[in-house]
């Protein structure tokens, strides 16, 4: 009955509702709000929108492809979410709307100085077809502290996982079925939408919120192990820079250098720290982590300019829960002789093994030094037994000890 929608629907969100959350617990306004209506007030579109809540479960959309089969590309869904700031008023009402466009000033901030910052979190179906989103409070703290550093306003955590709740909700029948290793993609965007020239931060902002179902990044959940390059010819990020929040800029920065990598047969790129050129930061758009089996250690760097994690965060965690040394120190390049097992780490692909990282800058005295990790073409034993562990989480085989998962309703 979707296609009784009008092409914009716009559908406000009850603030009262907001108010006063149950610990652990969502609220789900929107729906209600619908629901609540008496028939009078309620169109043809609205009535439509709250049968369609009512039968909805997940995995009950009509794809283009099979569930197992979808990879990590845009897909369109029922609606986005938005909700406005305006200098003055604050945050406005949240909205869901249809079309997967934003009408934006031709002034707007975003467009010309960038500021602009995301989000990535996921949504799981488990056995019981309830949905849980994983760790969204994370998300919220990393995003205020990305609109601290750029200068916009902070949204309220509260705000951020309600919105999350709601957005998911209305498109629960988009989250994939349980058992088919697929995953609802959330990502938040918040960015100044309000003109000015001169430069200096917009007076309005614009929060949104879209999801997309996709697959497991590699089929099987874990890859065959990928060849990493280190990138010696261009910096991620500065000391003093922005390296350390999630902002639109960062990634734009790092498309040349991503893709010189891929040309010269590397699907993955290592930065160094942009001072010394000696330490190792991350990967493009996930974290090191380099396992030494003969000492049990979990090893990532620790550095002001890379981007704080929250699947590093959470298989750190693992990692002490099993009884593994965490460090999170300097890691210098001829460390990387001492690791067993290499992984790349973040919320699309949760882990991806990294086989080998070779350096380039040696060539030209006939050396092109290549470090390996573990038996090629084979996935390390610890970094098997960390993904299956937070994997098992996240679709609820396994307990959830320390409170990651946060059920929809
Ligand atoms: C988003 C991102 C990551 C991964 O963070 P998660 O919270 O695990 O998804 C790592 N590095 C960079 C540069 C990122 O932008
Ligand atoms: C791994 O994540 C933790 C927690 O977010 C962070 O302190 C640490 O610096 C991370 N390592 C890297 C390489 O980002």
């Amino acid at each position: 009955m979707r296609f009784l929608l009008p092409s914009v629907l716009a559908l406000p969100v009850l603030a009262s509702a907001f108010q006063q959350p149950h610990p652990q617990q969502w609220l789900t306004p929107s729906h209600r709000h619908v629901k609540g209506r008496s028939p009078s007030s309620s169109t043809a579109a609205t009535s439509a929108l709250s049968m369609a809540v009512e039968t909805k479960k997940p995995g009950t959309a009509k794809l283009d492809v099979a569930w197992e089969e979808l990879g990590f590309e845009f897909r369109p869904t029922n609606s986005h979410i938005k909700i406005t700031y305006k200098e003055g008023s604050g945050w406005g009402e949240p909205e869901l709307v249809k079309e997967p466009y934003v009408n934006l000033h031709i002034g707007a901030t975003a467009l010309h100085y960038g500021q602009s910052c995301f989000e990535g979190l996921k949504a799981f179906t488990h056995a019981d077809d309830e949905v849980y989103v994983f760790r969204p409070e994370e998300n919220a703290h990393r995003m205020q502290s990305s609109c601290e550093r750029l200068m916009m306003p902070v949204m309220p955590t509260e705000t951020f996982v309600n919105a999350v709740n709601t957005v998911v909700k209305d498109n629960i029948e988009y989250v994939p079925p349980y058992g088919s290793n697929g995953a609802l993609y959330i990502r938040p965007l918040l960015f100044g939408s309000g003109p000015r020239i001169g430069l200096q931060p917009a007076d309005e902002y614009t929060f949104l919120i879209l999801v997309i179902p996709v697959g497991d990044y590699y089929k099987g959940g874990l890859a065959t192990p990928v060849n990493g390059l280190l990138i010696q010819d261009f910096d991620r990020a500065a000391p003093r820079g922005v390296g350390a929040v999630k902002v639109a800029g960062n990634y734009a920065a790092d498309l040349l250098p991503n893709m010189l990598s891929k040309k010269k047969g590397f699907p993955i790129g290592l930065y160094l720290d942009s001072k010394t050129q000696n330490f190792i930061e991350e990967f493009s758009t996930s974290n090191f982590v380099g396992i030494d089996n003969s000492k049990n250690a979990y090893v990532t760097p620790k550095s002001p300019s890379v981007l704080p994690s929250i699947t590093n965060k959470s298989l750190m965690q693992i990692a002490k829960d099993e009884g593994m040394t965490v460090e999170a120190r300097d890691v210098t390049i001829a460390e990387l002789e001492t690791f067993d097992e290499v992984l790349a780490v973040g919320t699309a692909v949760v882990v991806t093994p990294v086989g080998s990282i070779t350096r380039l800058d040696l060539q030209e005295a006939g050396d092109v030094k290549r470090y390996e990790f573990g038996t090629k073409n084979e996935i390390g034993e610890t970094t098997r037994r960390l993904y299956d562990r937070v994997r098992a989480i996240q679709n609820g085989e396994a307990e959830d000890v320390h409170g990651w998962n946060h059920r929809v309703q």
